[in-house]
């Protein structure tokens, strides 16, 4: 077993998937899902002071995460600021999950990766892949096509969708 790992086994572990979620896709649902096949509890951190101009709250992105995973004991969401691993340590968590869809996603994904891992040694970056059905699939993506009176019911959760529907109104 490595000695680097401050936890030597990943039973019984809180992994934390952070992001902008504005808003949350079926891409992010779909990755969410296999965490909480893999890890006990998965906190859906919501970052705080990240764009100047997001669509949604921060306190209405957390409550359509929270939605729609009302029946999952094992998905908490929240919001986070500061550094990413200063908010882990705070939850005791040891596992970041982060999404790749195509190549271009993993330059900035691999620098942030060993980023952190030089902050905090003992927390691993765990990269997933989403479904292939939504490898095209992004907020920036849906919120483009909703502003235009696009069609989002194939990108986003129905709860969301009308939210969005409600924002473009
Ligand atoms: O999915 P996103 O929107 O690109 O999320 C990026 C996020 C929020 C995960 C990243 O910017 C982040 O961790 N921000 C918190 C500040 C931090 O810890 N930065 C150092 C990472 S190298």
């Amino acid at each position: 077993m490595s000695h680097h790992l401050i936890n030597d086994s990943y039973h019984n572990t809180i992994a934390v998937f952070p992001g902008s979620f504005d808003p949350v896709t079926v891409g992010h649902i779909d990755l969410i899902e296999r965490s909480t096949a893999v890890f006990d509890e998965v906190i859906v951190a919501v970052a705080c002071n990240q764009e100047k101009t997001p669509l949604f709250t921060v306190k209405e992105r957390i409550e359509m995460i929270k939605d729609i995973f009302s029946e999952n004991q094992r998905v908490k969401a929240e919001t986070f600021g500061g550094l990413l691993i200063d908010y882990l340590v705070k939850r005791d968590a040891h596992v970041i999950i982060r999404g790749l869809r195509a190549v271009s996603d993993f330059e900035y994904e691999f620098q942030m990766a060993l980023m952190n891992r030089k902050l905090a040694p003992g927390i691993e970056t765990f990269f997933m892949t989403s479904s292939a059905l939504y490898t095209y699939v992004s907020s920036r993506i849906v919120k483009e096509l909703a502003s235009l009176g696009g069609d989002v019911s194939d990108l986003v959760h129905p709860l969301v969708e009308e939210k969005i529907k409600a924002k473009y109104a």
